[in-house]
């Protein structure tokens, strides 16, 4: 029988345990997938930790890559044989799965089920960022949290591409390093620099149009002070905890302000959406504009050593549990 990383309660990262699991034949509009690999994401300690509730037992991991075995009735977009990939629909974590078939996208040649797992959720969600959120343009000046990060790095890439300056925020002096050979032209260690400070003097104190937070509670009121009036704050993610809330007012203070609290899900939730947001990446990464490097690699029984690696901030980049 195939085996998948289950979770019967919330908590840290020894819940995650390795099972025989029942997979079952695709239903109306399912295809079996026999995984290759599955991604690590941030979200899934959400999930574990019962920050982002789930009903119990289940298994977590929303993304990964393999070759579909079987389809059920009424599947039309891929065949047995077919190698695809997915950013989504829990249960990732897993050697064999079942999954809608409109949730999957076939893979190019050129990118590996391997890439593949290491990049869709992060790049949609670049894609969704810079290209749907706050639509970033050549000239333009934005900052970026964790820059370091499985998100971060695709980001920095992906605005360096279309011509923007990228200010970064990392934890690290290795991670500015790395963040700066992704593109990010100003990586700020704000574990000892004053990252407010630091982009108005990068700005010479014209702040920014857009700052993109996924670190949540130790950052969010700071990237408040980073914008220009009526700049937009966009708060994706809470790696250090969900922020405080804020009276609206707040944002009036501090420069009629806007703010978002994207989730991709919400971005792709269309079949054409999911195509459009993954044609992009897939042409991102193809043409080498975009370099996707798998940076960590833990055997899909080994999830929560990977788990507790992520939390610790000990990753870089994209992070993927082999099969
Ligand atoms: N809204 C959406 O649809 C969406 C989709 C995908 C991801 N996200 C969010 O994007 C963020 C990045 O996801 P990812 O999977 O690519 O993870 P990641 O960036 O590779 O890892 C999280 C990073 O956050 C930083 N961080 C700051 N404070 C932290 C703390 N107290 N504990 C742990 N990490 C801390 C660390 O970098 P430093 O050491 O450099 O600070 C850490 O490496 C997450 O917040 C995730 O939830 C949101």
């Amino acid at each position: 029988m195939p085996h998948a990383i289950r979770i019967h309660q919330a908590g840290k990262a020894d819940v995650l345990e390795w099972e025989e699991v029942e997979v079952g034949e695709p239903g109306l509009g399912q295809v079996r997938l026999r995984q290759e690999a599955a991604g690590l994401n941030f979200i899934d300690v959400y999930h574990r930790s019962g920050l982002y509730k789930q009903k119990m037992p289940f298994t977590p991991g929303v993304e990964g890559a393999g070759v579909v075995e079987t389809v059920g009735a009424d599947v039309v977009n891929v065949k047995p044989g077919d190698r695809v990939a997915y950013a989504g629909p829990i249960g990732g974590y897993a050697e064999q799965r079942l999954i809608d078939a409109d949730r999957v996208v076939k893979l190019p040649d050129g990118i590996s089920a391997e890439q593949a797992a290491g990049m869709m959720l992060q790049g949609m969600t670049a894609q969704m960022l810079l290209r749907s959120v706050f639509p970033v343009h050549e000239g333009d000046t934005i900052l970026v949290h964790a820059a370091a990060g499985g998100v971060g790095l695709i980001m920095c890439q992906w605005a360096a591409a279309i011509g923007a300056t990228v200010i970064g925020t990392v934890g690290t002096q290795a991670k500015a390093e790395l963040a700066r050979a992704h593109g990010c032209a100003h990586p700020i260690v704000y574990s000892r620099q004053n990252f407010v400070a630091e982009v108005s003097k990068i700005t010479a104190g014209q702040k920014l149009p857009v700052v993109y937070d996924s670190v949540g509670r130790d950052t969010f009121l700071k990237s408040l002070d980073c914008l220009k009036v009526r700049g937009l704050m966009v708060s994706f993610g809470n790696a250090s905890g969900p922020p405080e809330p804020i009276p609206p007012n707040l944002l009036a203070q501090k420069g009629s302000l806007y703010l978002t609290r994207p989730t991709l899900f919400h971005y792709i939730a269309t079949r054409e959406q999911l195509e459009q947001s993954a044609g992009e990446l897939f042409e991102m990464v193809s043409t080498g504009k975009i370099k996707v490097e798998v940076k960590q690699r833990f055997a899909l029984k080994d999830a929560a050593e990977a788990h507790r690696q992520l939390e610790a901030r000990k990753t870089t980049g994209s992070t993927i549990l082999t099969i």
